[in-house]
């Protein structure tokens, strides 16, 4: 069995070659730096967050065109303010301070930051100054821009000139001698006027990026370094009938072919024929060899009478890795099958970035909860194809490796599946009822034009008995809650405000359709303070 810290290395493909010339994102802890790392890239240049206190060495090792300081909620005078090595700031990179980052520098380079007297929040208004500016070149002279800051730039450090000012506040300056530019706004946020244009001016114009990351270079270049790390190895993958783990499967795939066997299990937790329908599409249209495994029955049996939600996720991951390990000893024992040493996951940049990464260097990689995390029980190297990309990223390289539509767009689902959409105890019976729910749910969502504008749209089985009528009887039948919200990464999401007349339809059909159902209510709630699943 390897050592974590040996499987962490295995995870390493090296760095792609559209990967180098991009840009280094050190992250001071702000709530936009995903935000920044997303805008680079939709230039098809190549970004990656590394923790603020990261060594030069490791920064050098990606051969950055050029670095972004982020923002961060600290103040540059707190106690236990995050710091980058200020060497950073003399390699010779180019360097764009973003908000905190300005204030970093200034405060490093000889300038002076102190609390403002008036903190700037939102939109504010810059004043372009008519010096020269590398960033801001041919700029109106005033803009919206987008700011969050307690503290103020009141002197530039020697070398720079100021660009641009809000009424309280130096907001952008530049040493272009140095090539470090600095703005106390936020250029990644819509709400900041012409903000595409001044990370533009600093890829282009001044780091000299080129624009080379797309999803065609992605797939092919990791084909070629799946190859070379994997050898003449063979690999397992979960599937769990989600966008990120088919994506994962399809490009490993496609660099070796049947070598990798894909098992996915029916928990019975899944939505309506989800599991044969799935299973289909996975065998049938994208060629992999999958092993079905049915285990709904053992799921049901191992769930019965527990209603607290942890012990449900705890039991379902547990049952989850005896499945698979079962069958990844039965295949291993078969005769014409070569030696497993990988287990293919479809993990994504989001959940490998720390989120408290201005603490020290990034430590701990989260399992994907997909799969409850294999890695630790399995003697397996880890293959993780997706580990740079956000999840829109995912569905583009997802089309381009010609994957159906319907997997591309299909909604997020949690790895305990239905068991956390049905309140308290799971019975057979009550299962069905959330199944059909759901499906009638999916449907008229779809019905109604809507299935690929929300992020998630579904079901919930309350234990909850309310009276009713229907005909001429008095009814006492459960409550189905029905969710639809609109998110762009499932931190924070918003209710959907659905048009009546799908609300009505989806009332009445769930009612009418499924019984021992009589009541149907729609969650108004957002994230924070609620979640998007009820447990
Ligand atoms: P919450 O409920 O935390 O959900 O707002 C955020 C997103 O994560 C999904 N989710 C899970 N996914 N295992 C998963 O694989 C889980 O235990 C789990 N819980 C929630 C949820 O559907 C939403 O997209």
């Amino acid at each position: 069995m390897e050592s974590a810290a040996q499987m962490k290395s295995a995870t390493q493909m090296g760095t792609l070659k559209t990967e180098q010339g991009g840009v280094v994102v050190l992250d001071f802890g702000g709530q936009y730096t995903q935000l920044i790392a997303r805008r680079v890239r939709e230039q098809q240049v190549f970004s990656a967050i590394l923790p603020c206190t990261t060594a030069l060495e490791a920064i050098r090792k990606l051969e950055p065109a050029g670095i972004i300081l982020s923002g961060g909620p600290s103040s540059v005078y707190d106690k236990d303010a995050p710091k980058c090595d200020p060497a950073v700031l003399a390699m010779g990179i180019p360097v764009l301070g973003i908000c905190y980052g300005m204030q970093w520098i200034a405060k490093n380079l000889g300038g002076k930051v102190e609390p403002a007297e008036r903190r700037e929040y939102g939109p504010a208004r810059l004043d372009v100054e008519e010096a020269e500016s590398d960033i801001l070149a041919n700029f109106p002279r005033t803009m919206k821009i987008w700011t969050s800051h307690g503290d103020n730039v009141l002197a530039l450090p020697p070398g720079f000139h100021l660009t641009g000012k809000t009424t309280n506040a130096f907001a952008a300056t530049e040493d272009p001698v140095r090539k470090i530019y600095a703005v106390q706004f936020h250029p990644e946020v819509n709400h900041t006027e012409r903000g595409t244009e001044i990370l533009r001016n600093f890829l282009f114009k001044v780091c000299k990026a080129e624009p080379k990351w797309s999803g065609a270079a992605f797939i092919e270049e990791s084909v070629k370094a799946i190859r070379r790390k994997v050898g003449s190895h063979w690999a397992i993958c979960g599937l769990s009938g989600g966008v990120d783990s088919t994506v994962a499967a399809t490009l490993v795939h496609r660099a070796m072919g049947d070598r990798l066997t894909n098992i996915f299990v029916n928990t019975g937790l899944l939505r309506k024929n989800e599991f044969e329908h799935t299973l289909e599409m996975y065998r049938e249209r994208l060629g992999l060899r999958v092993i079905g495994v049915d285990a709904s029955e053992r799921f049901l049996s191992k769930l019965k009478g527990v209603a607290d939600p942890e012990q449900k996720r705890k039991i379902i991951g547990r049952e989850f890795i005896a499945e698979f390990a079962k069958e990844a000893e039965k295949l291993q024992k078969g005769e014409a099958h070569g030696e497993i040493k990988f287990l293919v996951q479809g993990t994504l940049y989001p959940d490998v970035i720390e989120s408290v990464s201005v603490k020290g260097p990034s430590a701990t990689i989260k399992s994907h909860h997909n799969v409850g995390g294999l890695p630790d029980k399995m003697p397996f190297a880890l293959v993780e194809p997706l580990r740079d990309l956000f999840k829109d990223e995912v569905r583009r390289i997802g089309k381009d490796l010609g994957l159906p539509q319907e997997i591309l767009v299909k909604h997020p689902f949690p790895g305990p599946g239905l068991a956390v959409r049905l309140l308290g105890e799971i019975t057979a019976e009550s299962l069905v009822k959330l199944r059909e729910s759901d499906a009638i749910v999916t449907e008229e969502i779809r019905r109604a034009g809507l299935y690929e504008k929300v992020w998630q749209a579904f079901a919930v089985l309350l234990p909850v008995r309310s009276v009713g009528v229907m005909g001429d009887g008095r009814t006492y039948g459960l409550t189905v809650a029905v969710r639809v919200v609109q998110s762009d990464d499932a931190m924070t999401a918003d209710w959907v405000r659905l048009p009546g007349e799908v609300l009505e339809r989806i009332s009445t059909r769930i009612v009418n359709e499924v019984p021992g159902v009589t009541r149907v209510v729609y969650d108004v709630s957002s994230k924070p303070p609620s979640t998007i699943e009820w447990e």
